[in-house]
């Protein structure tokens, strides 16, 4: 067991390296008025200079990174960041074969739904921030929502009992759906080929993961263990059915555009930061984040005590939000970012299991799905995208990004804020430093949280660098190419 992030190996490039791309020089002199295209702190004479000084610096990382890492990139071009190897791969290979961040984050996330049915399904809820950086000037992080509880105005009225015991109306699985129809604004592969991976996994099979097997085991179901081959055969032929059809045909069939709703993402700045979420619990993760850098923390054990205080006075009310998920993070190198977290109302959803092998889920409460993304002020500072698996880690792990950066803030303990305020220990990792938690005369944390912990998964874009960092909490594995 391992208890470092496992990050992809641009995590070890110096973080001050910047502007390497070959093509920025002559992209400056070609003029860059095209659709406000421009990359991050393009400019002209300074750029040439600079694009020297880079030129230099990337030979001698190029030569560092040839003698230390093998044959990597010196600059990866896109970055996928989840709770799985499997599928942040399919997401970095829907970026190699020309797809855009939300090519990359739906291959990703109906990859889980096949792996970490524990944790996402097809009829997932889900919470997704949308994000072309490049018209950042101009545009906010777009929040596109859907799932949930239903609404009681989409309740149909009551028909007259006239055959009481008509089936249930069939719709369309909600990320699925939710899926298609984003796919069809802002997907540039294939909808066929964002389902591939996952269809690919469940007909040839995937190791079933120590969380889900753990969950299995938790929910006294058919239990396999860690490293047993499955296959979902009855789920691949579903999704096989599906790649006869463009996305847009789909979406349209479905009424998808009413299935991911376009909302405002909420928002909060504080300290020299800004951040966007979604989900039920965004605003008590938000509040959290901005009383811990709000006046400056003096260390990150400050920030923590601070965002655990903040989280404790809004356990008193409805926070936290019920329901498990899996978040993940997606950039492209056209600077698109999405952050998106799908999660279920229970592990396994609440079912039943349809005729088409997706097994239903229907949550009564709103879910705390935790998707951020989290600048610093200065134009060109750091971002991150975030896919938090639950608004009490986003809020810490939040603020650790913030405060200290790194893979350490993605590690850092952490601690599980329950309903009245009382704070569980994940137990297996290390604890917090006592000055992380709230000072004495208040009870140290006496209960143990309940495993699988919410991951934070993050890529990180510091001028034109990327790194990414997925939590071991989830089993993470990043990638990037
Ligand atoms: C009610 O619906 C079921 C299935 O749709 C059908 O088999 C049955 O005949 C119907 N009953 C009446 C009374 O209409
Ligand atoms: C499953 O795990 C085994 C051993 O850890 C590995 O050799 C194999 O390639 C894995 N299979 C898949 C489909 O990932
Ligand atoms: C899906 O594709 C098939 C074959 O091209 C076509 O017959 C069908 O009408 C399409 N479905 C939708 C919902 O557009």
């Amino acid at each position: 067991m391992q208890s470092g992030a496992r990050d992809s190996p641009e995590a070890q490039s110096p973080p001050g390296v910047v502007e390497l791309r070959e093509d920025v020089p002559l992209k400056a002199g070609a003029g860059f008025g095209a659709g406000g295209d421009e990359g991050c702190c393009a400019g002209g004479p300074r750029l040439i200079l600079l694009a020297f000084a880079a030129l230099s610096a990337a030979i001698t990382l190029a030569l560092l990174t040839q003698i230390y890492y093998g044959d990597y990139e010196v600059v990866p071009h896109g970055s996928v960041s989840s709770s799985a190897a499997a599928c942040s791969s399919a997401g970095t290979d829907a970026l190699k074969a020309g797809g855009r961040a939300l090519d990359a984050a739906a291959a990703a996330a109906l990859c889980l739904a096949v792996l970490a049915p524990h944790r996402t399904s097809l009829d997932a809820s889900g919470s997704l921030l949308y994000w072309e950086y490049r018209q950042s000037r101009t545009q906010q992080p777009t929040l596109y929502e859907w799932g949930g509880p239903q609404p009681a105005t989409v309740a149909p009225p009551p028909e007259p009992a006239a055959n009481a015991s008509a089936k249930p109306v069939t719709r369309p699985p909600r990320l699925l759906a939710a899926l298609a129809s984003l796919h069809a604004r802002y997907g540039a592969l294939p909808w066929a080929r964002v389902l591939q991976p996952a269809i690919e996994l469940a007909r040839n099979g995937f190791n079933v993961s120590e969380g889900l097997a753990t969950a299995e085991a938790a929910a006294g179901s058919a239990v396999s263990a860690k490293g047993t081959l499955r296959t979902e055969p009855q789920l691949a032929q579903f999704l096989e059915t599906l790649q006869q059809n463009t996305s847009a045909e789909l979406s349209a069939a479905w009424g998808g555009a009413s299935m991911a709703r376009a909302g405002t993402a909420r928002a909060a700045a504080a300290g020299g930061w800004r951040a966007w979420s979604g989900g039920a619990g965004a605003g008590v993760a938000l509040q959290a984040f901005a009383a811990a850098l709000l006046p400056p923390p003096t260390d990150a054990d400050d920030a923590e005590r601070r965002v655990v205080n903040s989280l404790q006075q809004a356990a008193t009310g409805t926070w936290p939000p019920a329901g498990v998920s899996s978040g993940l993070a997606a950039v492209d190198r056209l600077d698109t970012y999405v952050a998106l977290v799908a999660g279920l109302s229970t592990p396994f959803g609440s079912g039943p299991v349809t005729a088409e092998g997706w097994t239903r889920d229907e949550p009564v409460a709103p879910l705390d799905l935790a998707p951020a993304i989290i600048t610093d002020e200065d134009i060109c500072g750091t971002r991150y995208v975030v896919g938090a698996e639950s608004s009490g880690a986003l809020a810490q792990g939040a603020a650790a990004l913030a405060a200290a950066g790194g893979p350490e803030a993605v590690e850092r303990a952490r601690v599980e804020v329950r309903h009245g305020g009382a704070l569980a220990l994940q137990v297996g990792r290390p604890a917090p430093a006592p000055a992380a938690l709230p000072p004495a005369p208040a009870p140290a944390p006496a209960l143990n949280a309940t495993p699988p912990f919410a991951a934070v998964n993050v890529v990180r874009q510091s001028a034109d660098a990327l790194l990414s960092y997925a939590d071991s909490r989830g089993g993470g594995y990043a990638s990037r190419f």
